[in-house]
């Protein structure tokens, strides 16, 4: 199974195609937490639409292009973290971005923290890629707080760049670079892998 131990009884886990269904339910019912900011959400109407999800982050996964985890607690899916558009470090880029959702019911605990901690490691350690970004919503303070805390810095605002029903939103872009990454994820990994919140047994997630 692909995938990381995140300590306190969380993992990361390659979605598989047997997971639609599970997928689907937690989607479901968290259509009202994540419409303000996925608003990909309403067009999720059955359990084949999280099939497709899936059997698409799989190609990205083949082709090293990218890939969707799911976040598990014991054997309760709680969110999904991933990354879209892997550019090899033999590319001229070298870059990607993360997204990432969590059920409502699980914030507050610095389990996104810990997920996308982790797949930092597996980009800038494994795959050698030398830049990664979040890109957020100006109001969404919840997730800004995310790569504010793993030390990326915000870089700009990109004008109406997402659709949101009728209207199109900004986006503010946050990015971290490999040696900043070097510098930051020992003081992050000190001062939130600590965290009594998530588990007593907490240990530092390895590269996936
Ligand atoms: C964005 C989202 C994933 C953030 O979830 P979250 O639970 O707040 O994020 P984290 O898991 O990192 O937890 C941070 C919180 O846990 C607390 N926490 C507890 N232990 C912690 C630890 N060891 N490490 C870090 N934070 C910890 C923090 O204080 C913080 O609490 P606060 O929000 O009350 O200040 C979630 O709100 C979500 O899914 N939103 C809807 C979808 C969305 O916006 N996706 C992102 C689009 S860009």
């Amino acid at each position: 199974m692909w995938g990381t131990e995140l300590g306190g009884g969380l993992r990361l886990r390659l979605l598989e195609r047997h997971h639609a269904e599970t997928l689907f339910a937690l989607t479901d019912r968290n259509r009202d937490h994540l419409r303000p900011w996925l608003p990909w959400v309403d067009g999720v109407r059955s359990v084949a639409d999280s099939l497709a999800f899936i059997e698409d982050a799989l190609g990205r996964f083949a082709r090293g292009t990218g890939y969707e985890l799911g976040i598990w607690e014991g054997e309760e899916l709680v969110g999904v973290v991933g990354v879209r558009g892997i550019h090899s470090p033999t590319d001229f880029t070298a870059d990607t971005s993360i997204g990432y959702w969590l059920d409502a019911g699980h914030q507050g605990r610095g389990i996104m923290t810990r997920a996308v901690t982790a797949v930092l490691d597996d980009l800038f350690l494994t795959r050698r890629l030398h830049r990664v970004e979040i890109r957020v919503a100006p109001e969404n303070h919840r997730s800004r707080a995310i790569p504010e805390r793993l030390g990326f810095r915000m870089e700009g605002r990109l004008r109406e760049v997402a659709r949101y029903g009728e209207g199109w939103g900004d986006l503010l872009i946050y990015a971290i670079l490999d040696r900043e990454w070097q510098t930051a994820r020992e003081r992050v990994r000190e001062q939130f892998f600590r965290g009594e919140k998530v588990g007593p047994d907490a240990s530092p997630g390895s590269p996936l």
